[in-house]
This record gives C-alpha cells, structure tokens and sequence, in this order.
C-alpha cells in the first residue's frame, strides 16, 4: 500500500505536527468546547425544555457526531493536507471547491464568533467594576434610568452601544493570532495552559451552582426527560444544528488539526475522546448554568445570548459571597473556551491556504486576519437602530443575528452533507473504513458504511430542506420582523453577501494553481 503519511516527509515537517497525543486531543477538544457549550448549548436545552433536549442531543452525538468526526479525522491523516487541498486528492477539484466553499462561511462565522468573544471580554473586566453594582444605564429606552441593583441586561446594552467592543475584538484577535503565530508549537503551548483551566473553572463553578439552595432542582430540570417535547420535530432539528457546530464540524477545523497527526492514529480513539470530553463539557456546564437559573428563580427570555450574557451574571450578583470574582470567572471562562475555538476557525483557513498557494503562515494569517478583524468589526458597530429595544438594538447585533441565522444555520450541515456524499460514494465508505480500521483497536463494522452513505446523508438534508422550506415560504425573510429604518435592507443583502462571497471565494482559490503537494503519493485504494 503507498503511503501517505504527512509525516514521513522532510516537507511535511514544516507544515508543523503535534508534539504528542495528548497536545492534538487537548487542541481539538479546545476547539470543540466553546460558546457552543456553554452559551449556545444552554440556551437550546432552555428553549427546548431541559430534559427534552438532551435525549436528542445523545442520540445525535452517536448518529451524526461521532461519525462525522471519524471522517474529519481520517481525511487528514491519510491526506496530511488541510481540508479543501484534502478533499481534492480524495474527490478531485469538486470536493476542494466544497471545502473553500466551508471555509469562507468558517470565515463568516469567526468574524461574529470573536465579536461575540470581545463582548464576553467586555463583561468580564465590568464584573471586576460596574456590572455587579447598581446604576447601569444603557442609551435604550428601558434602561435610561440607572439601575437599583445590579442589572446585567442594562449593562450588557450599555457595553453594546459603546466603543470599547472594538478594543475587545481587537484583543481578541490579538490573542488568537499570537497562539499560531508557529502553528501546532504555539498552539499547543496555548491550549496546554487555557484547557485545563477551562476545566477547573467549570468544575468551580458547577460546585458554587449546586450547592445553592434550590440549585439541584435544575440540574433535575435538565437532565428529567420530557417524552411529550421529544415528540416535537423542532427539538431534533436544534440538536443536530447544535452537535454539529458543538464538534467543529463541517467547517474544517478538524481536518486542518489532524493533518498534523502521524498517519497511523487511532482515528476512532481519538474522535471517541474528543467527542466526549465535548460533550462531558457541555453537560457539566449545563449543570452549573441551569443550577443558578433555578436558584434564583431567572426567565432567560429572549435572544440565544441573554442566558449567559443577563441571567447568569443577574444570579451571580445575587451570590452571598465572592459575587465579583465569581462573575469575572465565568465571563473569563467563555473568553477561554471562545479563544480556543477561535484558533482552530483560523488555523483551518490558515492551513488552507499555506496547502494551496505555497505562501508562509504569517502572509496566511494575514489574508485571513484583514476580512476577518474587519467583519468583526462590523458586527460590534454600536450604532443604536432600535431604540425601544423591540428586537437587536444596535447595528451590530442586527448584523451578527441575521449573519447567523444563515452561515450557521445552513453552511455546517450542508458541508456535512456533501462530504458525506463525497466521502461516501465518490471516494466510498468501504475504503475510507478500512482506513480507519488499519490503525484503529476498535473496527468500525459495515454499519459504518450505511451511515456515512444514507443514514447520515438521510437527516442532513431533511434537516436543511425543513429550514429552507421554512425561511423562504414565510410572510418575510428573517430579521424583517422589526422595523429598523436604515438597516431595513440589511435581511436581504446580508444573506446574499454571505452566499454571493463564499462561492465566489472558492471559485476563485480553486482555479489557482496549487504549490507542490508534500505528501506526493497518490491515496491508496485501501483492502477493506
Ligand atoms: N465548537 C466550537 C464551539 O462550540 C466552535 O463554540
């Protein structure tokens, strides 16, 4: 069988490679746990009824996540290239045209993804000053008066309609950049220190939680199934949308991270463990969040963002002790979780078009760094369009909701899609399976083949086509509920913007010539 390791080429070495196993499961796990465990996950478990989300969620993980995951993986080891330059040596230039095409929307969702960061950031240098004091006030019409007590909400519209977000996506930016400055070396030194601390927060915070009076009655909440809310289609929608973005997949981070692996890893090993140290995350943080809800009683109505970013911080005021540090911890613990994240959104573009062009990580980071600082930038724009606070509130929020509402909510399912459809009938399950199965203690049997091939394929597309269905058949296009003034053309150009940019950007990066390939030897057909 030719070999196609990355890492047994003298080229292959600066591309970079993980100094051990645990530096690759502690990086991809950072990239995994993010704002999707704690904010996103949280605020889906609420609006879906606690006990009836998660059962889905479990499902999925073992349907779609883990599956998916093994595939990620194991089109980077057994290409060595990042995910468009790995799916053109599987499939040809149709899979590296999908593959640009999943990043420019990676691009897109990373722009808001760090704005979103930089507000967090904001909040957590306010708990060490105003945001657990009385007196906030925010230019909006519910809050211009200053607050009796401390009132997040207030707080958090004050920070949106101010400046100082921009600083914060700056520096977050800042921070992201320097932690792949020297690719794999500098990331590993990174998530070595910001995972572990991840965790020992959480675990702090989960203890400060549940040992609250009536906090336990959360996490019954939680973790109670709802037989009459599993029944709801919608509830099952949200799950697959939620694990997809939860396990980075679909944007090709994951790829981009184990093209840095030897050849040989256990790829199924290594998607169980990451997976679950996933999902360990977001279940612990659930625990923690939805003691606190239950504790003091908080209604977290509203948008994806006022869970963490005004019910939380409202509980923690309301602690008997340590309220400042406890609220800068768990502020600082979305930075650190986001920031990891935000690495390998950056990285797989980055990786990409280090692969494609042939130029050096700093020129690369570059390309990516300009439209990206410049997107976030825009989506922290504290111009105030709304101000009774009917629906966003500031330019900015409108922009990110409605970006959101599109990249997110189409572009990682359909990329799964696609890539199960490639992966599974162009290049086929079979060979990708006994791929996997040469290096892996635990063989994947031939159900492997029928979910890559129509089970999996099977839910993706009746996922996107129920929500498409559901945007394009309704009285108006999202976000054109509330009257803006100026930004009232902002539902329909920025859905356009987001498709318009993304296909045009992989028409044009697969037409470029590519540099030299490392790696060289064709993909084998494997025996199964
Ligand atoms: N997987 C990352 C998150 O959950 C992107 O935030």
């Amino acid at each position: 069988m030719p070999d196609v390791s990355p890492n047994d080429t003298a080229d292959a070495v600066d591309r970079g490679v993980w100094s051990s196993k645990l530096g690759f499961v502690l990086a991809a796990s950072g990239s995994a746990i993010g704002l999707g465990n704690i904010v996103f996950f949280a605020s889906n478990a609420y609006q879906f009824g606690g006990g009836a989300f998660y059962v889905p969620y479990f499902i999925a993980l073992f349907v779609l996540g883990i599956p998916v995951m093994i595939t990620e993986f194991s089109l980077g080891t057994m290409t060595g290239r990042s995910f468009p330059m790995a799916l053109s040596k599987v499939v040809g230039a149709k899979g590296e045209f999908v593959g640009w095409w999943s990043l420019g929307s990676a691009l897109f969702i990373t722009m808001y993804y760090i704005t979103i960061l930089g507000w967090a950031f904001c909040m957590m240098v306010g708990a060490l000053f105003g945001l657990m004091e009385g007196g906030a006030t925010a230019p909006f019409a519910p809050f211009l008066e200053p607050s009796t007590g401390p009132n997040a909400t207030a707080y958090f519209f004050g920070i949106l309609s101010s400046w100082w977000p921009m600083i914060a996506v700056i520096a977050i930016w800042g921070m992201t950049l320097m932690a792949l400055l020297k690719g794999t070396e500098t990331i590993e030194k990174t998530v070595r220190v910001a995972v572990p601390l991840m965790w020992l927060f959480m675990i702090v915070l989960i203890i400060r939680g549940v040992t609250l009076p009536g906090g336990t009655d959360g996490v019954m909440y939680l973790f109670t199934p709802d037989l009459a809310g599993i029944a709801q289609p919608d509830v099952w929608k949200g799950a697959f949308s939620q694990m997809f973005f939860s396990l980075s997949l679909g944007l090709g981070t994951m790829t981009a991270y184990a093209s840095y692996l030897p050849k040989d890893s256990d790829q199924v090993n290594n998607s169980f463990m990451v997976s679950l140290l996933n999902c360990g995350f977001e279940y612990i943080a659930g625990i923690a969040i939805f003691s606190m809800l239950f504790a003091f009683a908080l209604n977290p109505a509203g948008s994806t963002l006022s869970l963490s970013f005004f019910a939380i911080p409202q509980g923690i005021a309301a602690f008997p002790f340590g309220v400042k540090l406890f609220g800068f911890a768990f502020f600082f613990l979305i930075v650190m979780a986001g920031v990891t994240s935000a690495i390998s959104l950056v990285e797989g573009m980055a990786s990409a078009l280090i692969d494609k062009l042939g130029i050096d990580r700093k020129k690369a980071l570059l390309m990516v760094a300009v439209p990206g600082l410049i997107g976030s930038m825009i989506t922290a724009l504290p111009f105030i369009v709304d101000p009774g606070l009917a629906g966003n509130g500031t330019v900015g929020l409108n922009f990110l909701d409605i970006l959101d509402h599109w990249a997110f909510g189409y572009s990682l399912l359909t990329v799964g899609l696609i890539e199960c459809v490639l992966l599974g009938w162009v290049f086929g399950a079979g060979n990708l399976r006994a791929f996997v199965n040469q290096h892996s203690k635990l063989k994947l049997g031939a159900w492997f083949d029928v979910l890559l091939r129509f089970i999996i394929p099977a839910i993706l597309l009746t996922v996107i086509v129920w929500n498409l269905v559901i945007d394009l058949t309704g009285e108006q296009l999202y976000g054109a509920a509330n009257p803006l003034g100026f930004v009232d053309w902002f539902p329909v150009v920025i859905p356009i913007l987001w498709i318009v940019g993304t296909l045009s950007l992989a028409t044009y990066l697969t037409r470029q010539p590519s540099a030299p390939d490392p790696t060289e030897s064709p993909i084998a057909t494997f025996e199964a």
